[in-house]
């Protein structure tokens, strides 16, 4: 098959929710579909199957939580489908930014009954800043929520994004008869024992039934009818640009609403996308030579084993096993054997791969995140963002005899992009920042297992951080407890602010002093 065949052939998308929202279930669903998988569970069984053994799991075990972003690929409907998952907890972190730069589209899972919620506002923002297709998937209609007008209103207004719904849904909880699917014309029942019932152009019954006395039906068309008249008009362009969001209404875990949604998903979810290099050149995805970049690196995946998972996502070309790839950084060229592909319940050596599609290659720390891997070596693309980071501790050795072994660490870790360093302007003490709580156990924990070195923590807690156009003008009078000066690994100032009020106290008092924020 040709290059732009096998681009057409392929989707990859991120699955973002806040915990809880059923995220998992409907990842489950979509691979069911997919014949991924064959029974239930196995996706939730990953938490507790064959990777328990490892010590990187232990963390995750003890908070219950899933660290890992995984990656999975499916065929539905002659296409290759690449889900990346995006760790589901308050405590997420830069990782999970990152996966966002490594997708065409974004599936955003809303629990009916509490609407947008924090985390899911955070990534989506992340989303809207690529201007990547969002598609949104309303859940657990089963059970009773908030009315979907009141929710298409806080999808629009929370996160500034028009709505188009696909499907509309008739009742719900209790009295949750289905869904309308908008463009074909039909009622999907929710019901095993009830069939499709086809509707005409104004959403009449084509054949009789007696949900047509129902109040949740004639509702549910007047919604609908009002939908039509006065709602966006489709619009494949916004939608490619992520300003209009096409919403599906489902229970993931009765797999109800997910094929309506997978089908449209696959209609109108874009193909593998180019990239832009540094020399701002843009590689299209059909372009001859193999190229990809790292978004994240796993570390102790295999805990017989020190080595890292580079998670890459093949831009352009073909990746064949075995080939020789050079790492444009340092302009080595090396045969990379060692390659795999994750399944749902699986990882399998991969022999190739095109744009789209992420693979993972063993790293005895080689890669860092951001590198960019090629035929030639003559392709490097745009650096990935640094997030902002929101928490942050003051770090050393326990034992100050393991100073170096300690530098390293932090030094690897931080390249890695584990966590990110800054230090005090005048002591050089360690400060690391991170935009949640777990990156900081992570580092603990891989200095302790890597490293060996106990490291204390000094919390010194949420800053807001600000980085200064016009360092220049920075004095030292400013620095102070609430405004705390520190320098980043760039030898960049950054101003740490203990809360919201100080900063703009600071900005009231030195107005000349231009501040800004990372992503
Ligand atoms: P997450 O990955 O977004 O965190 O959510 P997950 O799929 O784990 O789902 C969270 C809980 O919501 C699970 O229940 C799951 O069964 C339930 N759930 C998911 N989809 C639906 C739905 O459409 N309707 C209803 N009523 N519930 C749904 P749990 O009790 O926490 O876990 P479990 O014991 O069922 O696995």
């Amino acid at each position: 098959m040709d290059l732009t065949k096998q681009v057409n052939n392929r989707k990859t998308f991120a699955i973002i929710s806040h915990p809880d929202a059923g995220k998992t279930t409907l990842t489950e669903k979509l691979l069911l579909f997919g014949g991924a998988i064959r029974e239930a569970g196995t996706v939730k069984g990953k938490k507790t199957g064959k990777f328990a053994t490892s010590d990187w799991m232990d963390i995750e075990q003890q908070r219950g939580i899933s660290v890992t972003s995984s990656v999975m690929q499916f065929e539905y409907d002659g296409i290759k489908v690449n889900i990346l998952d995006t760790p589901g907890h308050e405590d997420f972190s830069e990782d999970t930014y990152r996966t966002l730069m490594a997708v065409d589209s974004a599936v955003m899972v809303i629990d009916c009954a509490k609407g947008i919620e924090p985390q899911t506002l955070k990534l989506f923002k992340v989303c809207k800043m690529r201007g990547i297709p969002i598609f949104t998937f309303i859940n657990k209609l089963d059970r009773v929520g908030k009315e979907p007008f009141e929710l298409l209103e806080e999808i629009e207004s929370t996160l500034d994004i028009e709505t188009y719904p696909m499907t509309w849904p008739i009742g719900m909880g209790q009295s949750f008869f289905g869904i309308i699917d908008r463009n074909e014309k039909y009622i999907e029942p929710f019901r095993d024992e009830e069939h499709r019932l086809n509707l005409n152009e104004d959403y009449e019954l084509e054949t009789s039934h007696p949900i047509e006395n129902d109040s949740v039906f004639t509702q549910a068309i007047e919604e609908l009818m009002l939908v039509d008249e006065a709602g966006d008009a489709f619009d494949q362009e916004k939608i490619a640009k992520g300003d209009m969001t096409p919403v599906f209404f489902g229970s993931a875990l009765a797999n109800f609403g997910v094929m309506n949604f997978l089908n449209a998903y696959i209609d109108h979810a874009p193909s593998p996308k180019g990239r832009k290099t540094v020399d701002d050149e843009f590689i299209a995805p059909d372009h001859d030579e193999f190229s990809g970049f790292i978004f994240k690196i796993q570390a102790n995946m295999d805990p017989k084993h020190r080595d890292r998972i580079a998670f890459m996502r093949v831009v352009s070309g073909q990746f064949e096993r075995g080939m020789d790839a050079t790492l444009t950084r340092t302009g080595k060229k090396s045969k990379i054997s060692r390659s795999t592909m994750f399944m749902a319940d699986s990882t399998e050596t991969v022999n190739d791969a095109y744009s789209g599609d992420i693979i993972g290659l063993y790293d005895t720390g080689t890669y860092q995140i951001g590198d960019t891997l090629c035929d030639k070596g003559k392709i490097q693309y745009e650096a990935l963002p640094q997030f902002t980071p929101e928490i942050f501790m003051k770090v050393s050795a326990k034992n100050v005899m393991k100073q170096k072994h300690f530098h390293k660490g932090v030094e690897q870790l931080v390249q890695e992009g584990a966590i990110q360093y800054y230090k005090s302007m005048h002591t050089n003490q360690v400060i690391l920042g991170a935009v949640g709580q777990l990156q900081f156990e992570v580092f603990t924990h891989r200095m302790q297992s890597e490293y060996n070195v106990e490291v204390v923590m000094d919390p010194i807690g949420k800053k807001e951080a600000r980085w200064i156009h016009n360092e220049e003008d920075v004095t030292d009078a400013m620095n102070s407890p609430r405004s705390m000066l520190v320098l980043d690994r760039y030898d960049r100032k950054v101003f740490l602010f203990e809360n919201d009020f100080a900063m703009r106290w600071f900005e009231d008092k030195f107005p000349n002093i231009e501040l800004y924020s990372l992503l």
